[in-house]
């Protein structure tokens, strides 16, 4: 007997918990969950929600996603915002202020933030302030959004001297990581995501790390399947990070590897330069310089982390800032006690620590990885 043509079924969402007592959440990770109004069938009843996007994302999604969330509100808003990284300061923020009072947003309004880290970060920190907290759902639609930024809590803006200096601990009840969306990301941007992906490796989980080595060219080319063990393990390593340290008051601050020089190089070329996940990718490359240097990864490990983040499509060469400014840009970072910088360092492969590093030694670094 011939077989009747059955409907394709997609597979049902994968789940990955964000423990934390009442305001422990889920992701949602599949395809094709932007679409589905029961993707957002926990979001918190209320006559209205506001639709946070940009001027790149919404053209490609708010119209998928206003229909899905058309069954529980009554109206749903959109507001665009510029597109860009220059954009994540307060003058951007006051946007969504002006949306959220112009619509007459109540207390209930629930704030959906469609996007990248940027669009995230920016409208997590108005529903964290809006009429002193509203709540809000990330949808994030990059790569580095899916596994890092949507997940966890933070949110901030940038002040022009410094990076994410203004923000606050607020989680979403809900995170819904559509990985259809990727497939439309540039190549750029899919890189600077992966840069997020392979920082689990060296900080918590060398299986993973192998796996990432093995699957590499499979994630540049986007394969679904390889994506969605991507997105899913590294939810499931920050939720367990988050789920023991909300706050950055220890262990969290492990998931900043590569970040230190990272944020010296995006906020020493200007913001938007190269991105943040760029930057990430060669912060780690001298962030493995220094653990070496500190005696916790040999020049093999060095050298395979290396490899792994050029096959990414990610810079391996810092630019030549000149060491006197990367410290002066470090000492401002978010870990610095009275000045002092604090890196994140791997004391053995799969193990990360916050460690004081030495200004020579940091040099000795800056002066390897850096070009000119
Ligand atoms: N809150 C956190 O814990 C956390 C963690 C990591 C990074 N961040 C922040 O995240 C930001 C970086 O996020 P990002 O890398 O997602 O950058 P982004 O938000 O700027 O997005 C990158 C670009 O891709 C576009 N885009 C987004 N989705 C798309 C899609 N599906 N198809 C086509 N284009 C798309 C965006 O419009 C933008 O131009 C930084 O500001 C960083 O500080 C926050
Ligand atoms: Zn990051």
């Amino acid at each position: 007997m011939p077989l009747s043509a059955q409907p394709v079924l997609s597979a049902p969402p994968a789940r990955v918990d964000i423990q934390l007592g009442e305001r422990s959440y889920p992701i949602l990770i599949g395809a094709g969950l932007l679409d589905d109004p029961a993707s957002f069938a926990a979001t918190p009843a209320a006559a209205s929600a506001l639709i946070v996007s940009n001027t790149t994302v919404a053209p490609l999604y708010a119209k998928a996603l206003r229909a899905a969330l058309a069954n529980r509100f009554r109206t749903v808003h959109l507001l665009e915002l510029p597109d860009g990284e220059v954009y994540k300061n307060l003058e951007t923020l006051n946007l969504i202020f002006d949306a959220l009072l112009g619509h007459g947003s109540d207390r209930k309004t629930v704030l959906f933030a469609l996007g990248g880290g940027v669009v995230g970060d920016m409208t997590g920190f108005a529903a964290a302030s809006y009429m002193r907290g509203v709540p809000f759902v990330q949808v994030p639609t990059t790569l580095l959004a899916q596994v890092d930024s949507s997940v966890g809590g933070k949110t901030a803006i940038n002040h022009p001297l410094g990076k994410n200096m203004i923000g606050a601990f607020y989680q979403p009840q809900l995170v819904v990581c559509d990985l259809g969306t990727l497939q439309t990301l540039p190549p750029r941007e899919l890189s600077a995501g992966l840069a997020e992906v392979i920082k689990y490796g060296p900080i918590h989980d060398m299986a993973f790390f192998d796996w990432i080595e093995t699957n590499i060219d499979a994630l540049v080319a986007r394969d679904p399947a390889a994506l969605a063990y991507a997105v899913k393990r590294s939810c499931e390593i920050k939720a367990l990070v988050v789920g023991q340290d909300e706050r950055e008051t220890g262990l969290r601050a492990i998931l900043n590897f590569g970040h230190t020089f990272g944020h010296a190089i995006e906020s020493g070329l200007g913001y938007g330069e190269w991105l943040h996940g760029e930057a990430v990718g060669c912060g780690m490359v001298m962030a493995a310089h220094l653990s070496q240097r500190l005696g916790g990864v040999d020049a093999a490990f060095v050298a395979r982390l290396t490899r792994l983040i050029e096959r990414a499509g990610l810079p391996i060469v810092g630019p030549a800032l000149g060491a006197d400014r990367y410290l002066e840009l470090m000492r401002v970072d978010k870990k610095s006690e009275a000045g002092e910088i604090r890196f994140v360092v791997i004391d053995k492969p799969g193990s990360a620590a916050v460690s004081r590093a030495p200004d020579a030694l940091v040099r000795e670094v800056l002066a390897q990885c850096c070009a000119g």
